[in-house]
């Protein structure tokens, strides 16, 4: 049987999941994810799902083909609306907008377990996300940047501590980044010119543009 091989973004999502823990692929379409996690041996077992059903039906496919039917479960659901908190250890929510991804957590009230392992990966508007977990009592425990087809991405872990905080515009933007890496420091470069771009019919973002050229220096 062939092995599935992970790159770029997935790749970061999955190694942020923890070893041995029962996963959720929230939005999962071909179900990659969890068919790799499954085959490598670092979790049991997976729900695969998905709102719509021709990418849970193409899921559904590709777990048979690789023999996971029994343990990968696909399954028709709204962000987490048809998952029970004690089904799942970790959750991965990768593949789409900043603004999704809040909603989605937003919409279920057992995310806030601090046991729980969010793994988020907004393909756009990730300071609109960062935002929403800052003032909603969620903390980012690791955060990391890839390189992958020809864009930069961010993956953040994520956990409940209860501690809501206002987040500014420059924070909203790091999240937990740092420089130290080359898709580090390409991500946090691709927020400048976007906050330089604003900065052009917004001067107050001045401060937070010199704030990050600061950092990139
Ligand atoms: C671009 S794909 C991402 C696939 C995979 N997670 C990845 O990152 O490569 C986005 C998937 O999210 C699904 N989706 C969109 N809104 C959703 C929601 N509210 N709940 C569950 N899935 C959703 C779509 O049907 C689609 O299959």
């Amino acid at each position: 049987m062939k092995l599935l091989n992970l790159k770029g973004r997935l790749s970061l999502c999955a190694e942020y999941v923890r070893e041995g823990s029962r996963l959720a692929d929230i939005g999962t379409d071909h179900g990659y994810l969890p068919i790799a996690l499954c085959q490598s041996g670092k979790i049991p077992s997976a729900l695969a799902c998905d709102v719509n059903p021709l990418p849970l039906e193409s899921a559904r496919k590709n777990i048979a083909e690789k023999g996971l039917s029994d343990r990968i479960q696909t399954r028709l659901s709204d962000g987490l609306k048809e998952i029970a908190a004690d089904e799942v250890d970790d959750i991965v929510i990768a593949g789409m907008g900043g603004e999704l991804i809040a909603q989605i957590l937003g919409d279920c009230e057992w995310v806030k377990d601090g046991e729980k392992n969010l793994i988020l990966q907004p393909m756009t508007r990730h300071d609109v996300l960062i935002k929403w977990l800052y003032e909603n009592g969620f903390c980012i425990e690791k955060q990391g940047a890839v390189y992958d087809a020809k864009k930069y991405y961010t993956v953040m872990r994520v956990r409940y501590n209860g501690v809501r905080r206002e987040c500014g515009i420059f924070e909203a933007n790091i999240g937990k980044l740092t420089p130290d890496d080359e898709a580090s420091i390409g991500f946090l470069n691709k927020c400048l010119n976007k906050l330089k771009k604003q900065e052009n019919g917004d001067p107050s973002l001045a401060p937070v543009v010199r704030k990050m050229e600061e950092l990139l220096s």
